[in-house]
């Protein structure tokens, strides 16, 4: 597996790869992998024959108050990783060839709809920059297909819809969660946590599936619902951001002809947020 840097290098692998006629796949990352992030190399590896990852700790998507100077760095681990799970190129672009006047000199991609509320209500901007980001990524890389984790269950909504609105000609996929085996899902932020923290961070899963089996028994007093939500999260030292059940496949908020749900939350354990999503069928 080679690791490129610059734009130039980047191209000239791809154009290899495209005239020995194969089906390219890109995997954007901001690095710090973990088996969530390695099971979208898998996929990528299985539908494709030439598998791009990128790891950038894209600066123009985190807020002025957010973690970008401490996000985790891990290149020579994350290169190892890739290596084993069949990777074939990786692309470390710095911030200075992503943005070479500047962020706030730069074209942004803005994602109307989905990019509100949820994620987008707490973190104004955010998918600007998720969307600005994947946008360039997927014009330097060319790919046929890109994969992106449901993890990350709004941003993949965004960047389905920018890529359908925008005519880019790209397969978009999405993976599964993957989980630890007390159910958190895996997050380069779980690392922030202590080792308390950790042990009580499966509770924002299990509430959420608490709502769930309410909801699939029938129970439509969503407020109450939340109420409760709330108030089991506490107890387990969370402060809730928010929790909404939205339509899964249109992310608006469900109604009665919504038949797949989505469970969206986002809760603060300390100065640490984590977010988690469960899809289920009425
Ligand atoms: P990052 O948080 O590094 O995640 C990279 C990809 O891995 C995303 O598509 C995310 O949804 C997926 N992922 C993370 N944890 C996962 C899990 N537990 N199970 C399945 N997939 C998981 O998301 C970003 O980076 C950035 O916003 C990016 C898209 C790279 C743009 O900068």
């Amino acid at each position: 597996m080679n690791t490129v840097q610059t734009l130039q290098q980047l191209r000239a692998a791809i154009s290899q790869a495209r005239s020995a006629d194969k089906r390219i796949a890109l995997v954007p990352t901001m690095g710090n992998l973990h088996a969530g992030h390695i099971a979208l190399i898998k996929q990528a590896v299985e539908r494709a024959d030439f598998v791009v990852a990128s790891i950038f700790v894209n600066p123009l998507q985190f807020g002025p108050n957010e973690d970008l100077d401490s996000y985790p760095r891990t290149l020579a681990e994350d290169q190892s990783k890739l290596f084993d799970a069949g990777c074939n190129l990786l692309f470390t672009p710095s911030a200075e060839d992503m943005y070479p006047q500047g962020m706030d000199q730069h074209t942004t991609v803005s994602v109307p709809g989905v990019s509100a509320g949820l994620c987008g209500g707490s973190r104004p901007g955010h998918f600007d920059g998720v969307a600005t980001v994947v946008c360039k990524l997927l014009n330097m890389v060319q790919p046929d297909m890109a994969l992106f984790g449901e993890k990350d269950y709004q941003q993949l909504a965004v960047i389905r819809k920018m890529v359908a609105d925008l005519n880019m000609p790209v397969q978009i996929f999405g993976v599964p969660i993957v989980r630890d085996e007390d159910g958190l899902a895996l997050s380069s932020r779980n690392g922030y946590l202590s080792a308390q923290q950790r042990a009580s961070a499966p509770a924002l899963q299990q509430c959420m599936q608490a709502v769930k089996a309410h909801i699939k028994n029938g129970r439509n007093d969503y407020a109450v619902l939340f109420e409760q939500f709330n108030t089991d999260l506490q107890a387990a030292g969370f402060r809730l951001d928010y929790v909404e059940l939205r339509d899964a496949l249109s992310l608006q908020l469900a109604d009665a002809n919504s038949t797949q749900l989505v469970l969206l939350a986002a809760a603060y354990l300390g100065t640490t947020r984590l977010i988690d999503n469960l899809i289920f069928e009425l």
